[in-house]
């Protein structure tokens, strides 16, 4: 059995039981970035009604969030409240959303641009969480902004003189209305771009939350406002010395670091573990195998592989090839992740062609072309012993299937299960397989985003290339598992070692070889 590491398999229990608590589709560890999407939804609506009612003088601003929370606390109250715990849920999934690509392995390798755009991104988000506080201008507001001009200060581009604003009367209103202009339309016009680049280079990229997680969450952050309204602190007095201050630990939490070192120390702190979150894809370096290759001759350009490719790394182009086909397709290297999923696209990976022959399809992997593949599964075929021959096709991502070998089994292992085409399992079963068990990544959670789910709608015929009808559909199993579900793939794979023995007697039993479903 392979080694995992204790962290993956903490997440991956965690997430099995979030499954029999949700559901694969509702299962919110499957859906953290779409929930971090949901929440910035909340913040930016209710941040409207905000933007409303706020003074944005320097003068008014206190009294117009404490009018907001109190004499309209049923709506602005709601809405403040709304604001506040939607942000800090936002940080929570993102941290969360972070943790898991970590905790997985799928921050290097091909996932660099994914993991490395996702960090300034964070730290955007602080940011505009940090000038929120500064704008309610309360004893907490003062204190993120004398801090934050201490920071600003420390900048060796700066002239430092920032922090003196911040000392008996002299805030600007001017400066103030810059803070508001800030948070209201710079920085989230700001972050709605970084959002956009670090998506940029995946495909079908589902940024709404399943329904019934937005409402759950929705109705938990409604509560959490109606029984613990957000409040300020007493207006903000440069004078005064504040004696306690209730942080926002999600925003501000770069603050209390000041107490012990420098604003110049706390830089380099903060830009060391940014650098560091920044590196941690190449540290150590996970090479992406070779990128898949186009065979014009094979190639008919119906576009299954560019519509099926998780990754936006193949695109389609007119004709180059004078062939009578409209269209061809081309590949990316760079964005390619080397998954197959293409290979299980093409309906020329077909393995009852060219019998005999080197099998050749549109688009193939050069590290395990799909006739590779075949002769892989002509040769498991062969070694099989004994009246129950089983075939397993599996992934490489999802669990080590290799100790599943013996007498009746033997285990094929693509790149990503989206890269078996639905042929392939009728091959098997027309060579000598009396069952074909498929393994793959937990349903929601394919290690290439959309394998699993292409495989299911070709099996159940709604994406091309289909799982054709004649494929006897009940000597074939599909079993989804990570990498930490052994011992429930041994009793799947048992059980449908007696099915399969039994229907075999059956088929023996009845006349003409008949089989009973
Ligand atoms: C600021 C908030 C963020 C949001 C709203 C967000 C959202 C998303 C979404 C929707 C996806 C696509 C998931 C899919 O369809 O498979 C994604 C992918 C990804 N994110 Fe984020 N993300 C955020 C921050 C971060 C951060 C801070 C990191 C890590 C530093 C990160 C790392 C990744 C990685 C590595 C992927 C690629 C997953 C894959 O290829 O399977 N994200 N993110």
């Amino acid at each position: 059995m392979s080694f995992i590491n204790p962290i993956k398999r903490a997440y991956l229990a965690m997430e099995a039981w979030f499954n029999i608590a949700f559901g694969s589709e509702w299962n919110p560890l499957y859906n953290i970035g779409r929930l971090s999407f949901f929440f910035f939804w909340v913040v930016f609506i209710s941040g409207l009604y905000l933007f409303i009612f706020f003074d944005t003088s320097l003068s008014g601003a206190y009294a117009s969030v404490e009018y907001m929370t109190h004499e309209q606390w049923y709506v602005g109250g709601v809405m403040r409240s709304l604001h506040r715990y939607a942000s800090d849920a936002a940080v929570i999934t993102i941290l969360l959303h972070m943790f898991r690509e970590f905790a997985l392995g799928r921050y290097n390798g091909f996932r660099w641009f994914s993991w490395i755009s996702g960090v300034p991104t964070l730290w955007f988000v602080i940011t505009l969480g940090i000038t929120g506080y500064w704008l309610v201008w309360d004893e907490l507001g003062l204190y993120v902004a004398m801090l934050s001009s201490q920071l600003i200060d420390a900048l060796p581009f700066i002239s430092g003189s920032m922090s003196r604003n911040f000392i008996g009367d002299q805030v600007s209103d001017r400066f103030f209305t810059l803070m508001a202009f800030l948070h209201f339309l710079g920085q989230p016009l700001f972050l709605i771009f970084a959002f956009w680049i670090h998506v940029k280079r995946l495909s079908l990229v589902k940024i709404s939350a399943p329904k019934g997680l937005a409402i759950g969450s929705f109705i938990a952050l409604l509560a959490l406002s109606l029984v613990a309204p957000a409040v300020s602190h007493k207006p903000a007095d440069a004078g005064q010395v504040t004696a306690v201050l209730n942080l926002d630990w999600f925003y501000l939490n770069v603050y209390p670091l000041m107490d012990y070192v420098t604003a110049g120390q706390t830089w380099l702190i903060t830009l060391g573990v940014t650098l560091f979150l920044m590196l941690l894809p190449w540290l150590p370096p996970k090479k992406t195998g070779p990128a898949a290759e186009v065979h014009l001759d094979y190639c008919n350009g119906c576009e299954q592989c560019a519509e099926d490719c998780p990754y936006d790394a193949i695109t389609v182009q007119a004709r180059t090839d004078g062939a009578k086909f409209e269209h061809e397709v081309k590949v990316n290297a760079h964005l390619c992740a080397a998954c197959g999923i293409c290979v299980g696209s093409c309906p020329a990976s077909n393995p009852f062609r060219m019998k005999n022959e080197l099998l050749v399809t549109g688009i193939d992997m050069p590290q395990m072309p799909i006739n590779d593949v075949r002769d892989h599964v002509d040769a498991a075929i062969a070694k099989l012993k004994g009246d129950n021959k089983i075939i397993i096709l599996g992934c490489d991502n999802a669990l080590d299937l290799s100790a599943l070998e013996a007498d009746g089994v033997q285990v094929i292992s693509l790149f990503c299960i989206g890269m078996m085409p639905a042929t392939l399992v009728e091959y098997a079963l027309a060579n000598g397989a009396d069952g074909v068990f498929i393994s793959g990544c937990r349903t929601g959670d394919c290690y290439y985003r959309y394998g699993n789910v292409w495989m299911d709608k070709r099996f159940d015929g709604s994406r091309q290339p289909i799982l054709r009808q004649r494929a006897e559909r009940s000597r074939i199993k599909v079993f989804r598992a990570a990498a930490t579900d052994s011992r429930k793939l041994h009793r799947e794979l048992a059980e449908f070692q007696n099915y399969i023995k039994q229907l075999n007697k059956e088929k023996r039993a009845a006349p003409h070889g008949a089989v009973h479903e």
